[in-house]
């Protein structure tokens, strides 16, 4: 028997397709390449023979396989993912897909054990097994890669817990906030990413392999064998759902989705904070990019790709949704164009990731640039509000009065902790000297000392919830 791929006398082989019986042609050559999918499915390789081993195994189990073909099944099996790790196996393109390049290697290898492979199954369970298990691998490395991201980021905000810059609304200067603060804003966003991505990962980890085509098989099969084998949750309960269901592939998009849009939407503050207007933090030079023509820029190349590539991910849902829904059941050949949205978001996610866990734990903040933006805007304007509230006044009278205020400093074009007392007294006779422990920032900060303010001592205790959090999750 050759060791080389090949298929002379094979019924798999490129002239004799596994299912050319019935045909009294062959398929025209550019519809092969046109309905083919090895180019982009070869990269479940591992979890087909995976799959595949499982399969033969709970057959086997049943008494519909020899344990003579088993064996035979599972060292070919091997002897193939050497190949494809080797990079010598021959993918081809005559033979469609993924299912049918290892089966026909199998069969080329083994003989007739590789033709009893498929019993009882279909390449309709047979890649909704395949997705299922490459997207359950895909999210675990995601998880890990979001939860240090979130490490990085807590690291970041206990380094900066005492850094003050303006809060916005709208833009505008609104209330001094901790730096800390605002980079543990992120970390909430990426826990529920992390936790909507566990719960995806349930959905997912589900076996639809028994359903066959569509209705089931006729042989004793243990569907919660092979189920186990390969480390699924449970079983899909109904044939038909089994082999036409891609609802989970569309939530890991959705999923995706989100991680893109909160990372696209860090990369925007970044790309803010980078300009020379704000110049709130620096990033290491190895994450932006300078000009062909303009020797004085750096640019936040990195933020900026990964903005862009947010919108390829959110088509990459839409794709995945818009390819669904006229699709009547049970499988469809439409149902291929799965795979390369669902790769893309994989990849983009992954690498975005990557590339944000080591960048944002290079930013540098520029604590002096953030105290003057805090200076144009008033952000303590509604402390001294507070402070009359405290002394009796309604908030809305506060809220009045305290405009007047903000007008007058403007027209002096100073702050409102340079008003003299006199001045501020004019406005109210409830302001007294120690007005000024409010209308500073620090003192505006340390104020908002409840769960989830913004206090530096706030942000240490989230720091340290989160450190804790950490901790058990890393054991
Ligand atoms: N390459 C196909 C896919 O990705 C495998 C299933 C094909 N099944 C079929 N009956 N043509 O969906």
């Amino acid at each position: 028997m050759s060791t080389k791929n090949d298929h002379s006398n094979d019924p798999l082989h490129a002239k004799k397709k596994a299912w050319s019986g019935r045909f009294s042609e062959p398929v025209d050559a550019f519809v092969l390449r046109y309905t083919a999918s090895v180019d982009f499915d070869k990269r479940m390789a591992f979890a087909d023979i995976e799959g595949s081993v499982a399969h033969a195994t709970m057959l086997a189990s049943v008494g519909v396989l020899s344990q003579d073909d088993l064996e035979a099944i599972k060292s070919g099996m091997a002897q193939i993912r050497q190949e494809i790790e080797a990079g010598t196996f021959e993918w081809q393109l005559e033979l469609e897909d993924v299912h049918l390049n290892i089966e026909a290697r199998l069969t080329a290898l083994i003989g007739d054990a590789g033709k009893r492979l498929h019993t009882g199954r279909s390449r309709n369970d047979q890649v909704a097994t395949d997705v299922r298990l490459y997207v359950r691998s895909e999210i675990d490395v995601i998880l890990k890669r979001l939860e240090h991201l979130q490490e990085v980021m807590v690291a970041q905000a206990k380094r900066y817990s005492d850094v003050i810059m303006p809060g916005f609304t709208h833009m505008q200067v609104a209330q001094p906030v901790s730096f800390g603060h605002h980079l543990l804003a992120y970390v909430e966003m990426f826990e529920r990413d992390r936790e909507r991505l566990l719960d995806c990962r349930a959905r997912v980890n589900r076996s639809p392999l028994g359903a066959a085509a569509l209705a089931g098989t006729t042989y004793p099969i243990d569907r919660e064998l092979s189920a186990s084998l390969l480390g699924f949750e449970g079983v899909c309960q109904n044939s038909l759902d089994a082999v036409s269901d891609r609802d989970f592939a569309i939530e890991f998009c959705a999923c995706a989705s989100l991680i893109m849009m909160h990372i696209s939407r860090l990369s925007e503050e970044l790309i803010t904070w980078m300009s020379q207007r704000f110049s709130f933090i620096k990033l290491p030079d190895r994450f932006t990019t300078g000009s062909s023509i303009m020797p004085q820029k750096k640019n936040p190349d990195v933020p900026e790709t990964a903005r862009g590539k947010t919108g390829r991910v959110y088509g990459d849902l839409t794709a995945m949704l818009t390819l669904m829904k006229g699709t009547p059941l049970a499988y469809n050949k439409d149902f291929q164009e799965d795979k390369e949205p669902v790769f893309d978001a994989i990849d983009t996610v992954k690498d975005t990731l990557r590339a944000f866990c080591d960048m944002m734990a290079g930013v540098e903040a520029r604590p002096e640039n953030m105290l003057q933006a805090c200076q144009a805007g008033y952000p303590t304007a509604t402390d001294l509000a507070d402070y009359l509230v405290r002394h009796g006044m309604p908030f809305r009278t506060a809220h009045d009065i305290v405009g007047q205020v903000v007008r007058e400093a403007g027209q002096r074009d100073c702050g409102l902790e340079d008003l003299p007392l006199d001045v501020l007294q004019s406005f109210s006779d409830l302001i007294g000297e120690d007005v000024y422990d409010v209308l500073k920032l620090e003192g505006s900060v340390n104020a908002r000392n409840h769960l989830g303010g913004t206090a530096p001592a706030q942000v240490k205790y989230q720091v340290e919830r989160w450190e804790t959090i950490f901790s058990q999750r890393n054991h």
